[in-house]
């Protein structure tokens, strides 16, 4: 757990305009004043971030939601009460005094109450709202631990917060309540089914379809360098006897003489909580071994699975484009 002081340095580089990397209990972040659309740029510029992609805004305290959005619609506030500070991003119509940027021009505003102590301390002591994408460069794999932050951004930022591994692993669920009925833009670390038993039936994308509004949803995204293929190789694993390849599996592998050069197992007793969380360490892991192809299982989908699934299809994406 990161020392008090420190906490203390990065609310005062915050409130000064300053940017900091900090842990949540998804992903870790890169953090801004969100109010402050000099150190908003800033992040774009330091991920590398397409202007056109909006940021969550992180509050500690209900009653910075009267700050930033509208008016809250009943299924929005319950949702809230039940799942905050959690895993769970609501967009709600914003108010004229959010910035611009920080909403990419879009009459709505991502928010989120993070469950991570580091970060609700963060928020609380720097005193304003602290609007934050995950901690990596644009299209590539969130970050889950300080050290993923250091090697991608290296001193970029002005500080690095160390709060350990994150417990979820993979960003937040996100819900839009923009136009009538809730809308899941993004899955996440609170399962669907979980939002459904409080608020009832929330309209999904099919499986692979885009939504344009959150640039997240990009169909390829989470990205590493090497090429992932998941489950189409497995009637034909003699196919890669000669190839370097990385098997990630969800599970133990009941085969032992298979033809991989390295092997990362997400959950050996395929529990999908436990997959979530090792799922883009063990990606990362993978990428930097120079391999020429990384063999993905499917995992599930359902719970934390759909989420699972939505990141691995992404990163298997080939667009030639990096
Ligand atoms: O768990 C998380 O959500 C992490 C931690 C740091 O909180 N944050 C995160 O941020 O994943 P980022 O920027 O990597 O992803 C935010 C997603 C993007 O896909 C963005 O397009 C979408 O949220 N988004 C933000 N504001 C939006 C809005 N007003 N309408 C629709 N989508 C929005
Ligand atoms: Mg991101």
């Amino acid at each position: 757990m990161q020392g008090l002081s420190l906490i203390h340095r990065a609310a005062e580089i915050i409130r000064q305009g300053g940017v900091v990397a900090f842990p949540t209990e998804t992903v870790y972040g890169l953090g801004a004043d969100a109010f402050n659309p000099l150190a908003v740029a800033r992040i774009f510029e330091i991920k590398d971030r397409p202007y056109f992609d909006p940021l969550i805004v992180h509050i500690s305290d209900f009653e910075e939601m009267a700050e930033l959005a509208v008016g809250i619609p009943p299924d929005a506030e319950k949702l809230i009460q039940r799942c905050w500070p959690g895993p769970l991003t609501i967009v709600l119509l914003k108010k004229e005094a959010v910035p611009d940027l920080v909403t990419a021009g879009l009459p709505t505003v991502a928010i989120r109450m993070p469950k991570h102590p580091v970060a609700l301390q963060l928020i609380r002591e720097a005193g304003c709202p602290v609007a934050a994408p995950s901690a990596n460069p644009f299209g590539y794999v969130s970050p889950t631990t300080a050290d993923h932050v250091r090697e991608q951004l290296e001193d970029r930022g002005d500080l690095i917060l160390d709060g350990g591994p994150c417990e979820v692993g993979l960003e937040s669920t996100i819900i839009s309540f923009s136009k009538e009925k809730p809308r899941l833009l993004r899955p996440g670390g609170l399962p669907l089914e979980e939002i459904e038993t409080i608020i009832g039936k929330v309209e999904t994308n099919p499986v692979g379809e885009t939504a344009p509004s959150s640039p997240g949803r990009l169909p390829r995204h989470y990205a590493p360098r090497t090429p992932i293929l998941i489950d189409r190789w497995k009637g034909d694993l003699e196919a890669y006897r000669d190839k370097r390849v990385g098997l990630l599996a969800f599970r133990e592998p009941r085969v032992v003489s298979l033809p991989f050069d390295h092997v990362e197992v997400l959950s050996p007793g395929g529990d999908l909580r436990e997959a979530a969380s090792n799922l883009f360490a063990a990606i990362r892991r993978l990428d930097a071994l120079d391999l020429e192809m990384i063999l993905a299982e499917a995992v599930p989908e359902a719970g934390l699975g759909r989420a699972i699934m939505d990141r691995l299809r992404r990163a298997s994406k080939r667009t030639g484009s990096r």
